[in-house]
Order: structure tokens, then sequence, then C-alpha cells
């Protein structure tokens, strides 16, 4: 790569690096991607010790994109070394969550920074195959996608003793079927083998007993993309970007009540509120803002009075009671009916349930059917006590996490928004008994 390439965060003002989504004109085709430096950081990486790569993740302290922002270089020394068995990739792009929209940007914007991540970390554990889970809905994103991945077989970076070494690795898109609990890491395995998507008992984790018995390693998009750029660039030059225990930039896809909602890539650590008023453009109508859930709908809410200082970045959030989440920041201005909001969350949840596990599939349903009951008018406040119980129920007692997601919106919503909430079912029984 030349010191004028563009890619890998080469570009722009180095305090604002762009490097999952650089500012670089049809970046998509392999020529203008190759042109501006694009699989460098592959050829760079063949000729490192595998150990020597995943070293180097590791180092510059990326974590995970996915929801839970797992040390990623951590997670690929748990795959074993020295096993006959074969060792698959799997790169989760089923991007369910309500508010989720980031990958997507990736997929169509950049798909050949993932690629290229997608065959160093293949090679960084030994992988020989690599799997793309895309959520069956991304049609147009899955066609791009494998578009890009042709283009990279045809030109030899895929395939048998890729760009002239003697590791080869393969690369297959697998469409899911349109159901959030693929997204979840062992239920989308399942759906790759073509069986239901029903969530693992963990133990055994995916690195020892994953895809047909095998080592797994499961990643997200996002968190793949960055990998290229850490190795071109060294993990030093990683890790000093944003906030320094989750460093690096994260996509935050920002919805809800915004003048300008859409995509931005800024370094973690950012403030909550310049992403909302400097990015994306404030409140429509210029209002107050009543609640914030800064990653996706899971994710607990933030109180619109306590906005000021939230920096956004996994620690940062911890300590405000909030998770980073997947990024999707959901703003809801001053006239939010959080009633309806809970509803709507809550039927999503019911519905995405798989049914396994008694608490998550009996009460998500009794969730839904409460607060149907409440924006109907025939809610009481102590109903309120009834929801946070019922979640409690859930949390913690699923085989997987989509039971947390299902019940912390609803636990903690009524936490900090008891009086807002108890005041919204008065006055909706009141309209009833008005009607
Ligand atoms: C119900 C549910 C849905 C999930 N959906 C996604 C998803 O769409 N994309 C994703 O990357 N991770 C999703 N996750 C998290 C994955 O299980 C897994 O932690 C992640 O893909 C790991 O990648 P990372 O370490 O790069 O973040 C989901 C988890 C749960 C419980």
């Amino acid at each position: 790569m030349d010191s004028n390439s563009r890619l890998f965060a080469q570009n722009g003002d180095p305090a604002f690096p762009k490097i999952v989504l650089p500012d670089i004109p049809d970046l998509s085709r392999i020529e203008v991607y190759e042109a501006n430096g694009g699989y460098s950081a592959l050829k760079k990486a063949l000729g490192m010790a595998p150990e020597a790569v995943t070293d180097e993740v590791k180092k510059s302290g990326l974590r995970g994109r996915g929801g839970a922002a797992f040390p990623t270089g951590l997670k690929w020394t748990f795959m074993p070394k020295g096993t006959e068995k074969p060792k698959y990739l799997a790169i989760n792009a089923d991007e369910s969550e309500p508010g989720s929209f980031k990958d997507r940007q990736i997929l169509e914007y950049n798909p050949h920074q993932l690629v290229e991540g997608i065959l160093i970390a293949s090679y960084a554990m030994g992988i020989t195959s690599a799997y793309i889970y895309i959520r069956g809905e991304y049609y147009k994103w899955m066609m791009i996608l494998q578009g890009a991945i042709d283009e990279a077989f045809s030109r030899g970076y895929i395939g048998d003793n890729i760009a002239g070494s003697n590791y080869s690795v393969n690369v297959y898109v697998h469409r899911g079927a349109g159901a959030y609990i693929c997204g979840e890491e062992s239920g989308l395995m399942e759906s790759i083998e073509g069986k239901r998507g029903y969530p693992r008992v963990k133990p055994p984790f995916p690195a020892q007993n994953g895809l047909w018995g095998n080592p797994t390693t499961i990643n997200n998009v996002e968190t793949i993309t960055n990998v290229p750029a850490i190795i071109w660039n060294g993990a030093e030059w990683f890790s000093k970007i944003g906030a320094s225990k989750h460093p690096g930039t994260l996509l935050f896809g920002v919805s809800g009540h915004v003048k300008n909602p859409g995509v931005f890539e800024l370094p973690s650590g950012t403030l909550l509120t310049e992403i909302i008023y400097n990015y994306a453009g404030g409140v429509i109508g210029d209002k107050k803002i009543k609640m914030v859930i800064p990653g996706g709908s899971s994710m607990p809410p933030i109180r619109g009075d306590q906005l000021d200082g939230v920096k956004m970045d996994a620690d940062s959030l911890r300590t405000v009671g909030s998770a980073i989440g997947t990024g999707g920041v959901i703003v809801m201005d001053e006239d939010t009916d959080l009633t309806s909001v809970l509803l709507r969350v809550a039927k999503f949840y019911w519905h995405e349930s798989c049914g396994q596990c008694t608490p998550c599939r009996e009460g998500t349903g009794w969730i839904r059917k409460i607060l149907q009951r409440i924006c109907d008018g025939g809610g009481k406040t102590e109903d309120l006590d009834l929801l946070n119980r019922i979640a409690n129920n859930i949390e913690g007692n699923t085989i997987c996490a989509l039971g947390d997601a299902a019940a912390w919106p609803i636990k903690f919503t009524i936490q900090r928004f008891r009086n807002e909430l108890e005041e919204e079912i008065l006055s909706k029984a009141r309209a009833k008994s008005a009607a």
C-alpha cells in the first residue's frame, strides 16, 4: 500500500478516522478497493505467523461490535491449536435487533474490507471455511456481498493458495429466514447446520463445540471489518483511538425523533449528546428528549434529563446503568407515549422468542398481554409491579440472552420512568371510562 492510500483510516482528519466506512466512492468494487490499498493487509498478515496476527488483534484492544463487547483477540485464542478437526469462522450479519442497522452499511459500501478481515481472521486461527450468516431480508446486501466474494475469488484472494501463499480458505454466504434468535451465536450455528434456530446450552462453548461439533469462532461484521486496519497500522495505532478500554471507532446508527437519522462512524467514547445534536441534527421540532435507548432495543434506557456527559463506550455506559449493545441509538421526544413503546418492544420479543425456555416463552406473552391491556385503558398502576416481577423471572433464567433482552426494556423503563408510566396508565384508564 502506498503512502497515499486512503483506506484503513489513512484519510481525512486523524482525530476522526473512518476505519470501517471510509469516504471513498465505489469502494465496493474490487478495482477501487485495491487501488486504495485493499488486500495489502491480507498480504502483510500472510507474511506473519498466525499467532502474531492474533496477538496484534489482542494488543489492539478490539472488542466485539455485536452486542457484548467481548475482547476479539482473546476470543480467537480460545480456538484449539494442533487439532485434526476442521475449524470454522461464522460471521454474524443477522442484524435483527430493532434500532440496529449499521452492519448493512458495511455490506453495502465496504464489503471487501469485511472479506479481507475474514481472510485474515481465518488465517490467524487456522480456519479453512468461513460462513457469513446474513439475515434473509437483506437480499440486496447479500447480492453485493456475494459479488464481492466472487471478485475476491477471481483475483485469487479466496480459494487455494490465496495471494500466492500456501494457505487455502473458502468463504460462503448463508441466508437466514428472518428470525432474530438466529443472531444469537448458537442459534446461528444451528441454523447454518440446517436445523431450527434453537440456542444451545453453554458450556460447551463454540470454540470447543461449534459448527457440526467442531471448533468455531463467531464474530460480528463490524468487528471483523476493523481487522485489516489493525494489521496494517498496528495494534498501538488502534488502541489510541477513542476510549482506552474500548478503543477504535464505533458505528452509531441513530433513529427515532431526530432530524438526520443515519449511521455515523465516530471514535468510541463520543458524547451521546454530540451524536444526537451534532451528527443526527437534534430532535425534530426542537423538542426535549424523554428517553434514549443507546444500543438497540434491548438495552436499558437513559432519561432525557440525564444525558449530559454520557459517553458512548462499553465502560462509560455501564457506569450509567446501560450498555453499548450494537450502538443503535433510539431517540424519543418528550411527547412519546412510553407504554405504547413498551408494547411495541414487547410484541417483538414475544414474537421472536424461540419458545424453548418456559420463562421467556410464557413471560414475553404475559408482558405483551398486560401492556396491551394498559394501552387499551384497562391498566392499574400495580400492573407495573407485576410486569417487573415477570421481567425479573425471565432475566437470567433462560438458555440464551434473548430472555434478558426481553426483560431489560421493561424492568429498566419501569425503574427509570415510574411516574411517567403511572400517569399514562391512569390517563388511558380515564380516557376509556370517559368514552
Ligand atoms: C437474541 C440475540 C440476537 C443477537 N443478534 C446478533 C446479531 O444480529 N448480530 C451480532 O453480531 N450479534 C448478535 N448477537 C450476539 C451474538 O450472540 C454474538 O455475541 C456476537 O455475534 C459475537 O460477535 P462479536 O464478539 O464480534 O461481537 C445476538 C445475541 C442474542 C442473544
